[in-house]
């Protein structure tokens, strides 16, 4: 963190045509307002930039599908998620959308720049789907037909959503337009395409070292290993970069700026990643700053931070840097702190199924929830799949607000108001000795480096051991038992002087993370909220030993923070708590009661016999081991195999799998696996193998990986 530098913090820009679940909140919205807030805390100059991604064919689609217009859809959704967002406390400096003339104006003009640079964008002819009943090409997702990899009947022109393999409509077998549904045929259109396929050197230089034709850039090793990872796993595809088309046929997005060019407009994540510098443009215009600040100059003038999940790596670190680099004036990020997903309950989110639940949700089914926002904060920043996939769970929601928020934070604030009020009449008491100890301040300093390096799990975990730590002091000491014996005691008023001192240093860190609480306790504390820099100044007392509330300040009277969940007395909460788990199991049953009768069948049919019996000792051999996959790439000319780096916590293997037809390598960076660890290393397509990742196998040959529990980390053995 660098004072004297802007920041230019970015979400990933969400499409306008659905509401958003907690696996988006949890991903690229949260982690970035931890951050931002922490750096407004520490004084600097920072730009919060989000907005609606409101072009592509996806919201075509769903207005189709709907029966309204796309402008309709847009409306709607860009409205709903931008007012949640707020309402979760997410504190965009601006939410702009891409509809809006001043994106048109900017995106255009960025396509025009790259043209006039001349070498960036070429133009070519191609044959392309066509609907001859709707008299349109058919954007990719527009296509369904038969998969040539799983036989899926209904994957789309783009990809294959039961095998995951990336497709190009042409490779559909018996394409159907899904306008007409009729067989659509091929035509010959023009297009532009951007010289990605130039961009690789630099790109690799800039991602593994972090420099550009050797001058420092950024900390290469500051980056999440598993976005490093897919980078590099995209570069050293045996196909190289290739050039990438960024205009369509289509009449909803922004019109090519050229002659002859009706009727097409500019692909959607060529246009959606420029919205973040016309959404700082509004911004500075409606409050006097200069956009280009924040934008234009290199890592010693601004840092460009994007917040995204994994799904946007390859747009984020590879596609827009090149398309910035090649515009030449703009700034590149710095670093781009992915995340991983959060899954639900054991499984993906799924609308369809009604699995999972909505941000707005549970606003509204939490409505007479106390702190029903910061409870939702705190459930997703103890579980955020930094590094990992991660899982959603109702249980644990409840024992992250039942433990730490209740019994540890809310419970100590409130006894030492309680004190205050009742040995000082509510006013700070003078102490010479009272102070912060220094394991305390150690605390602070892995919070805020911790929040520096993007690890905002292991900050919020430094927060709820200072909280812990207050508890235990106050325990220790009891100021309750020396008032028996000795009342005028100096250790009571010390005690009670450096408690509350703590209080506030609580609502001061706390305040990135539950800003809902951060403005309550200060409300107890008779304090107006948190500002800007108050962090900083707050910092800077503690190294110098200055108090952190002043003696004689008198505090306000006692309230309880957080309400237990678990309460015998009030099932209140509860209740709300196992309605959401009933929707769940209602699901589950009704899923049990009505099984796919395809499906079982042959699965039923299809049993292995089982194999001959084997002694213990022969199982005893094997060394199974929980890992983790960090790194994959595909093998050149090899269609079946992926070569995989794996984390076995003290060591890192190289293991090629036999998956590639099942899995992309971005799919599987992060997985939790069972290695066996001691095979004899064998070579594969010229690669060592020393391993084998097990893998199970259902009645259409799919394969799942097995894993254990997410708790248990790599290196463990399993028997
Ligand atoms: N709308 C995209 C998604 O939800 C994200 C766009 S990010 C941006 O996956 F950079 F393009 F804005
Ligand atoms: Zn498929």
């Amino acid at each position: 963190m660098d004072k004297s530098k802007k920041y230019i913090v970015t979400s990933a820009l969400p499409y306008a045509n659905g509401a958003l679940h907690l696996g988006h909140l949890a991903g690229a919205y949260l982690p970035a307002d931890i951050y931002v807030r922490y750096l407004r805390g520490m004084g600097c100059d920072v730009a919060f930039i989000c907005g609606s991604d409101e072009h592509g064919a996806a919201i075509t689609m769903k207005a189709k599908k709907d029966g309204i217009s796309p402008q309709e859809i847009i409306d709607k959704y860009h409205t709903l998620n931008k007012a949640t967002f707020e309402k979760l406390g997410i504190s965009f400096d601006f939410y702009h959308r891409t509809s809006a003339e001043l994106h048109h104006k900017t995106s255009q003009e960025f396509f025009l720049k790259l043209i006039e640079k001349g070498g960036e964008l070429d133009e070519k002819t191609s044959e392309q789907y066509f609907d001859e009943e709707y008299q349109q090409f058919l954007a990719d997702r527009f296509i369904v037909g038969e998969c040539p990899k799983c036989a899926n009947p209904e994957a789309y022109g783009d990809q294959c959503e039961r095998c995951g393999s990336t497709l190009s409509p042409t490779e559909l077998i018996n394409p159907k337009s899904v306008l007409s549904g009729s067989t659509p045929v091929l035509k010959e259109t023009s297009h532009w395409y951007f010289r990605l396929d130039k961009h690789g050197e630099w790109l690799r230089e800039w991602i593994e070292n972090g420099t550009i034709d050797g001058q420092p850039h950024h900390d290469p090793n500051a980056w999440k290993n598993h976005v490093v990872g897919q980078c590099l796993s995209w570069l050293n595809d045996g196909e190289g970069l290739q050039p990438r088309s960024i205009t369509r046929d289509l009449d909803w997005g922004i019109p090519v700026p050229m002659p002859g060019a009706e009727g097409k407009v500019l692909y959607v994540w060529f246009d959606a990643p420029i919205g973040y510098i016309s959404s700082t443009k509004q911004w500075a215009a409606e409050n006097g700053k200069n956009w280009e600040d924040y934008w234009k100059g290199g890592p010693e003038k601004l840092q460009l931070v994007h917040f995204i999940g994994k799904d946007n790596i390859v747009f984020h670190c590879i596609v827009f840097p090149s398309m910035l680099k090649a515009h030449g004036e703009y700034a590149l990020p710095v670093n781009v702190p992915a995340n991983q997903f959060l899954n639900f309950e054991g499984r993906k989110f799924s609308k369809s199924k009604g699995w999972g639940i909505e941000q707005h949700e549970y606003l509204e089914e939490f409505a007479n929830f106390p702190n029903k926002e910061d409870a939702l904060r705190w459930a997703l920043i103890r579980n955020l799949p930094e590094n990992r996939d991660a899982d959603f769970k109702w249980d644990e929601f409840v024992d992250f607000y039942d433990k730490d928020l209740a019994d540890k934070l809310g419970n100590f604030i409130n006894r030492v108001v309680t004190l205050t009020n009742s040995y000082f009449e509510g006013i700070s008491p003078a102490s010479s000795t009272a102070s912060i100890p220094a394991n305390v301040v150690e605390l602070v300093n892995s919070l805020t480096n911790d929040i520096e390096q993007f690890n905002l799990k292991s900050a919020a975990s430094s927060l709820v051991e200072i909280a812990t730590w207050g508890n235990q002091y106050l325990q220790d000491t009891a100021p309750w038992a020396i008032r028996k014996t000795d009342p005028d005691s100096p250790v009571i008023a010390e005690c009670i002087n450096t408690s509350l001192q703590l209080v506030n240093l609580l609502a001061v860190l706390c305040e990135p993370f539950i800003p809902f609480t951060s403005l309550k306790i200060r409300q107890l504390l008779n304090l107006p909220k948190v500002e800007n820099e108050e962090l900083e100044a707050t910092i800077a007392k503690l190294k110098n030993g200055e108090a952190l509330l002043p003696e004689g300040h008198k505090v306000g009277q006692p309230e309880i923070l957080f309400a237990k969940i678990n309460d015998r007395n009030d099932k209140s909460r509860l209740e709300i708590i196992e309605r959401q788990k009933a929707k769940l199991a209602a699901i589950l049953a009704a899923e049990a009661a009505a099984p796919q009768p395809s499906n079982n069948s042959t699965i039923q049919q299809s049993f292995q016999p089982l194999k001959d019996e084997i002694q213990y000792d022969e199982f005893a051999k094997m060394d199974i081991r929980t890992a983790t996959i960090t790194a994959a790439e595909r093998i050149p000319k090899a269609d079946k195999l992926l070569k995989l780096s794996v984390d076995l916590g003290f060591e890192q293997r190289t293991v090629v799998s036999g998956i590639a037809e099942h899995f992309t390598p971005e799919e599987v960076i992060g997985q939790r696996v069972l290695l066996l660890a001691n095979l004899a290393p064998r070579k594969l397509r010229g690669v060592d193998s020393q391993g084998m990742i097990l893998m199970a196998e259902n009645a259409e040959g799919k394969l799942s990986f097995v894993q254990a529990d997410e708790a248990f980390g790599p290196g463990l053995g399993v028997k």
